[in-house]
């Protein structure tokens, strides 16, 4: 196993020393970006580029060919799971992610079974090793998956939602038949997150987009402690090197606490939390990744400098801090923003270290 040139994201997700803080963004590779449309139009669709091994390859790349980033992502989608159990996952043009049969009857429910990633999903470890070989140990390569409830939200509701209503009512009306779902659908997510550190993914994010519109209670019972159980079956160890891994939970910003207590390598913060109290709370317990309003890179290059350079100033002197935004990257950030982000990043975090 090549060492990596660049171990800064495994050492920040460990809280070992770096020598800056390193950055890679949430939806790095995507429709910002025009070469990542080209490959898109070329592909067909979306589904048909993250199928095609050497195409979702080409775009996991794009964003390392035009900024100095710490790490790539594999180019996929956390929807590949419930594709792979049968659901049907297909984009309509312009409207987000929907499912030809989403999960509605009793029966439907209890015939659910997790799929075995080298069989349904061999395509993703197909990308995952090709990246890996391209990468030749230039920088780590994450894979990453949907919590056990964020997929449950889109098997359930079939398609995006404001206010995942079919799933609230499902949870407070047949806590069971949820219950199910999750427990199948943490199987299902350990194995494919297991499989990608396998085929080489060198760190690991569970994405729980979801979890934070649940109440206090529901979303330590039908969030937390289904992605707890996938932290608690993951390699930690592949080929000699630790692979750490990263939870992040969108609106979560409450319950930092007991996500750490997961045993989670690193928590990932959306926007709406002062990094610096997050590092108070947490303390030694996890590293944090986060968390610049994607928004942000919307606006000039004088204000990312000064929106970057303050959450690198509250989260302060020493280590265990990766910088990314505290969501995916907006299709509206013109490309040189990202140049701006990077560059503050890395000339302004050598000195915190
Ligand atoms: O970070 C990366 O560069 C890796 C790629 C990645 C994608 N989706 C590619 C994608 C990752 C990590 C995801 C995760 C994902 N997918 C999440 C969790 C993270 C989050 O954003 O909260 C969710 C909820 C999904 C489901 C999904 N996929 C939605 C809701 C959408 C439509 C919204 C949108 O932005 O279009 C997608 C499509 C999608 N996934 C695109 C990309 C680049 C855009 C597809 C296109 O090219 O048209």
């Amino acid at each position: 196993m090549s060492k990596l040139k660049n171990d800064t994201l495994i050492r920040a997700l460990l809280r070992e020393p770096t020598p800056y803080t390193p950055i890679w963004l949430m939806r790095q590779a995507g429709r910002y970006l025009p070469e990542y449309n080209q490959a898109r139009a070329r592909a067909g669709s979306f589904l048909a580029l993250c199928k095609n091994p050497d195409l979702a390859t080409e775009v996991t790349l794009q964003p390392l060919a035009r900024y100095p980033l710490d790490a790539a992502i594999v180019f996929s989608d956390i929807l590949t799971i419930p594709d792979a159990m049968g659901l049907g996952l297909y984009f309509a043009d312009g409207e987000g992610p929907k499912f030809e049969r989403p999960l509605r009857a009793e029966w439907e429910i209890r015939d659910l079974t997790a799929p075995d990633p080298t069989a349904h999903l061999r395509y993703v470890l197909d990308t995952v090793s090709q990246v890996r070989r391209a990468l030749a140990g230039s920088v780590p390569l994450i894979g990453f998956a949907g919590s056990p409830f964020t997929l449950a939200c889109y098997m359930i509701e079939g398609q995006g939602s404001s206010d995942f209503a079919t799933v609230k009512n499902m949870l407070y009306q047949r806590p069971d038949l949820l219950h199910h779902i999750l427990s199948v659908n943490a199987v299902a997510v350990t194995a494919y997150l297991n499989a990608q550190i396998e085929a080489g993914a060198q760190a690991v994010m569970v994405f729980d987009t979801w979890g934070g519109m649940l109440s206090h209670a529901a979303f330590h019972e039908f969030s937390l402690s289904y992605t707890a159980r996938v932290i608690a079956g993951l390699k930690r160890e592949h080929e000699g090197a630790r692979v750490p891994n990263i939870v992040f939970t969108k609106g979560g910003g409450g319950w930092l606490e007991s996500i750490a207590a997961t045993g989670c390598d690193a928590v990932g913060l959306d926007w709406t939390v002062d990094i610096g109290e997050a590092r108070a709370r947490i303390g030694a317990r996890a590293a944090l990744q986060g968390n610049l309003d994607p928004a942000v890179l919307l606006s000039s290059p004088a204000a990312i400098q000064r929106e970057a350079g303050a959450i690198l100033e509250r989260y302060g002197l020493g280590n265990g801090h990766v910088f990314n935004l505290g969501h995916g990257i907006s299709q509206l950030t013109p490309p040189e923003n990202v140049s701006a982000l990077i560059e503050t990043v890395r000339g302004l975090s050598g000195s915190y270290h």
